[in-house]
C-alpha cells in the first residue's frame, strides 16, 4: 500500500487533515484503531470557533451543521450569586460561536471523505511508525477482523492518534509540559427543554458547574466533581441537586429531564514541546490537551492541521519546505495561546482545595474586573471565539 501523506487518527484532526489535502491535490490514507461505529459515538465537547466554522462551510462540510447547529452570540459567567452577560459578538467584530457536537462533526467528515473516494480504515491495530528519520517513512497495522499486516509506505506521516497513539512515543528526547487538576468533569446528556439562551459557566463554592446545550430538546450539562469519583457514585438525584445548587439564581429555573449519558473525564493541560521529527508532524491532541473548560480541544487541532496541511501542500506544489521545517514552531505559538485560556477559565472558575484562601479571592477578583473592565471582557471574549488565524 502507498500514499503521500498517512494519517494515524480518524479524530477532527486527521479527517480535516484528509480534507485539506484532498482539496490541495494530495493523496492521503487514514488509519483508525477504533470502529467507524466507536468514533462516531464518542462524546466530546460541542463547540466551534469562528473560523472553523468558516473553513468547514468552505470545505462543502457545512450544511448539517448550519441546519441544526445553534448559534450563540454570549456567555454567561455566574459567581457569588451574581450574573454577567459578556455580549462575545459586540466584543469582537461580530463574531460568534457555534455549539455542535464533536460527534456530528466527525460523521459529517467521515461521511464526505468516503463520498470523496478517501480511503479510511477503521479497526486497525498494532500500529507502529518506521523510517521517520529517512526519506521513506512507513507505518505497519493489522486488521483487526483478518488479522493480515500491512505496511503503508508513505511521504509523510502525520500521527493524529490522541493522547494515548503510538506517535508520540516515537520523537526522542522530547521535551513534555504538564499540568494536572485535581478534579474532573462529571458530563451528562438529558432529555429536557433550553433553560438559557446561552452558556452558563458558574464558578460555586461546592464546585464548578456548566449547563450547555446539544438541541432544543436534548441539554448538555458539567459539572465538577473528584477526579477519582467513579459514576456509580453519582445517581440521578445527585447529579441534579448538585446542578440545581450551583447554577441556582432567583427567578431562574434549571429544566431537569431523563439522563441518557452521563460519564467522567480528567482534566489536564499538556504540550508535547516538539511537534515534528522527521517526516512525522504531531497534529490534536497526540501533541496537546486542554482541560475542557472553554471548549478549545478540537479547535486547536483543527489550526494544527491547516497549518501543516499549507506547509505540505507548498512542499508538493512548489517544492518549498521551509513552512513544513517550521511546523512545530508555528503551530506551537496558538496551542500555547489555547493553553493559557484553557488553563485560566479552569483556574478562575474551579473550586481547587490544593490552592489557598488568597488564590480564590484573586479568582472572584478575576471575574469581578471582566465586570467592569471593558478590554478584560474583549480579551476573554477574542480567546473564547477564537483567536485571528495568525496570531
Ligand atoms: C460543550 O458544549 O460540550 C461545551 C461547551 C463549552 C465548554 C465546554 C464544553 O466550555
Amino acid at each position: 500500500m502507498r500514499t503521500q501523506v498517512g494519517i494515524i487518527g480518524c479524530g477532527p484532526a486527521g479527517l480535516l487533515a484528509a480534507h485539506l489535502l484532498h482539496r490541495a491535490g494530495i493523496h492521503s490514507v487514514i488509519l483508525e484503531s477504533r470502529s467507524r461505529a466507536e468514533v462516531e459515538g464518542t462524546i466530546r465537547a460541542g463547540m466551534l470557533e469562528h473560523w472553523v466554522v468558516g473553513l468547514l462551510n468552505q470545505l462543502g462540510l457545512g450544511e448539517r451543521m448550519m441546519r441544526e447547529a445553534q448559534f450563540h452570540d454570549g456567555i454567561t459567567l455566574q459567581w457569588a450569586g451574581q450574573r454577567l452577560h459578556l455580549p462575545l459578538a459586540e466584543l469582537t467584530g461580530g463574531k460568534r460561536v457555534t455549539i455542535y457536537a464533536q460527534h456530528e462533526v466527525l460523521k459529517d467528515l467521515i461521511a464526505a471523505r468516503l463520498a470523496d473516494g478517501g480511503e479510511i480504515h477503521f479497526g486497525v491495530g498494532a500500529t507502529a511508525l518506521h523510517g521517520i528519520e529517512g526519506t521513506t517513512p512507513s507505518i505497519t497495522f493489522r486488521h483487526g477482523k483478518t488479522g493480515a499486516e500491512e505496511t503503508l509506505d508513505c511521504d509523510y506521516i502525520i500521527g493524529a492518534d490522541g493522547f494515548h497513539g503510538p506517535s508520540r512515543q516515537a520523537i526522542p528526547g522530547r521535551t513534555e509540559y504538564e499540568k494536572v487538576y485535581p478534579f474532573g468533569w462529571l458530563g451528562i446528556l438529558c432529555h429536557a427543554p433550553l433553560s438559557h439562551h446561552e452558556l452558563i459557566y458558574a464558578n460555586h463554592a461546592r464546585g464548578f458547574a456548566l449547563l450547555t446545550t446539544r438541541t432544543p430538546s436534548v441539554q448538555r450539562l458539567y459539572i465538577q466533581c473528584d477526579a477519582t469519583d467513579r459514576i456509580e457514585a453519582w445517581s440521578d438525584e445527585r447529579i441534579w441537586a448538585e446542578l440545581q445548587a450551583r447554577l441556582a439564581y432567583p427567578g431562574w429555573a434549571l429544566s431537569q429531564g431523563p439522563i441518557f449519558q452521563k460519564s467522567i473525564i480528567p482534566l489536564r493541560s499538556f504540550v508535547c514541546g516538539s511537534m515534528q521529527h522527521g517526516r512525522l508532524f504531531l497534529a490534536g491532541d497526540s501533541a496537546h490537551i486542554v482541560p475542557p473548560t472553554g471548549a478549545k480541544g478540537l479547535n486547536l487541532a483543527a489550526a494544527d492541521v491547516l497549518v501543516l496541511t499549507r506547509a505540505l501542500e507548498a512542499k508538493y506544489r512548489h517544492n518549498n519546505d521551509e513552512a513544513l521545517a517550521r511546523y512545530s514552531e508555528t503551530a506551537l505559538r496558538r496551542v500555547w495561546k489555547g493553553e493559557r485560556f484553557s488553563w485560566y477559565m479552569t483556574t478562575m472558575l474551579h473550586d481547587n482545595a490544593q490552592e489557598t484562601s488568597f488564590e480564590r479571592q484573586i479568582h472572584l477578583a478575576d471575574l469581578d474586573f471582566l465586570r467592569t473592565s471593558r478590554a478584560a471582557a474583549t480579551a476573554l471574549a477574542e480567546n473564547y471565539v477564537g483567536l485571528d488565524f495568525d496570531a
